[in-house]
């Protein structure tokens, strides 16, 4: 019988130090590894660009709570999603991201693989036949978030893993919102997940971090290659301090997504909420798809402010627990104006997120503080 998940988080490539019986991986702060004769590595070690003892645990637990067979680890989140889309297009390539998607990601394919002749077609990624549709001959890599940032739809994950096969593309999932705790992309088809490591996996706002983990041999290959080759590795400090966020990952979900429940449910039907994007709630549009592919519904809430930008603007300044604040997924809450922050770069393209709109990150203090907050911040 194998693992489960939690046991998976504290224990994956996670084994005592054999030298000394460290429980804990050490840090290992080195640049370089002694060798016996030319050529002869102790530990298979010879630089630290190209691998790490304390970067490799972390790579062996991502991989195990992915189920994945291979995890490479990543200085951030969009240095993940660099090496994959530079593992895979090529020049007159193109790809289908989401019509809602992070802003950084965006920019990167907008703005970066644009300009070297990469093309894409924005699709709503709760439409499995928009995606289908979007998809040309050309057409290598379909990209997914879900749930999105900052709109919270959600992809059937299943259902655009068979589009993408019948296809012959790759189908990449954006698995950061979720966690691998409550979603797992590759079980469902998919080939390969991203994370924004900073966020849920670290879970305490003190690491960036990125990583990519996928079962297709030949794809982890042109990933370790740009690892090694471009060099935008995670120091050890940083892969270890991602390895701690991550053995309380299981227990941190269960309360975010509780957490967050409890929001969701006082903001629906408030005056001044027009509307809440929460997929835990039984009228969000892809409640049923989320149901049958996560575990809970995570501690993401968006919602749009019933009196327009400037009151948005204002509720996201007014909270006293809710710090005003990009990124997401630490233990403590956040709140945002994503027009303003994280997805300021959409402004005027077919991403462009609503002005007023506001974002939760919910965290794991007590809810009815945190329900306390934000009504008083509201009015
Ligand atoms: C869904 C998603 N993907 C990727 C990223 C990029 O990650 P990082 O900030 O670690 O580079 C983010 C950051 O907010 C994100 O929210």
């Amino acid at each position: 019988m194998s693992d489960g998940f939690a046991t998976r988080a504290i224990h994956a490539g996670q084994e005592a130090d054999p030298t000394t019986g460290s429980v804990i991986v050490p840090i290992h702060a080195t640049s370089t590894y002694a060798q016996d004769g030319v050529g002869g590595l102790r530990g298979g070690y010879e630089y630290s660009r190209t691998g790490n003892p304390t970067r490799s645990a972390l790579e062996k637990c991502l991989a195990a709570l992915e189920g994945g067979r291979h995890a490479r680890a990543f200085a951030s989140g969009m240095a993940a999603t660099d090496a994959v889309l530079r593992a895979v297009l090529r020049p007159g390539d193109h790809l289908v991201i989401p019509d809602d998607a992070y802003g950084g990601t965006f920019r990167l394919i907008d703005k970066v693989l644009s300009g070297w002749g990469v093309e894409y077609t924005p699709a709503p990624v709760s439409d499995v036949d928009a995606i289908r549709v979007a998809i040309r001959p050309t057409t290598k890599v379909v990209w997914v978030e879900t749930p999105t940032n900052p709109l919270l739809n959600i992809a059937d994950i299943a259902a655009i893993a068979q589009v993408a096969r019948d296809a012959g593309v790759k189908l990449v999932v954006d698995n950061t919102f979720a966690s691998p705790y409550l979603q797992q992309p590759l079980e469902l088809g998919a080939n390969v997940v991203v994370h924004s490591t900073t966020k849920y996996l670290g879970g305490h706002s003190d690491v960036v971090g990125g990583v990519v983990v996928t079962s297709d041999d030949e794809l982890a290959e042109q990933v370790a290659f740009l690892q090694n080759g471009a060099g935008a590795v995670p120091g050890p400090f940083d892969a270890w301090l991602t390895l701690r966020g991550i053995k309380t990952l299981a227990v941190r979900m269960e309360r975010h997504s509780a957490n967050a429940e409890r929001i969701a449910a006082a903001l629906a039907g408030h005056p001044k909420v027009a509307k809440v994007m929460y997929p835990g709630l039984p009228e969000h549009p892809g409640h049923e798809v989320a149901a049958k592919q996560m575990r809970l519904f995570g501690g993401m809430v968006s919602f749009i402010h019933a009196d327009g930008e400037a009151a948005a603007l204002e509720v996201c300044s007014r909270t006293r627990l809710f710090t005003l604040a990009e990124s997401l997924g630490g233990v403590e809450s956040l709140i945002e104006h994503p027009g303003r922050m994280t997805h300021a770069s959409t402004a005027g393209s077919m991403l462009q997120v609503p002005s007023d709109l506001v974002r939760l990150s919910v965290g794991i203090e007590e809810a009815d503080d945190l329900v306390d907050d934000l009504l008083t911040a509201l009015g």
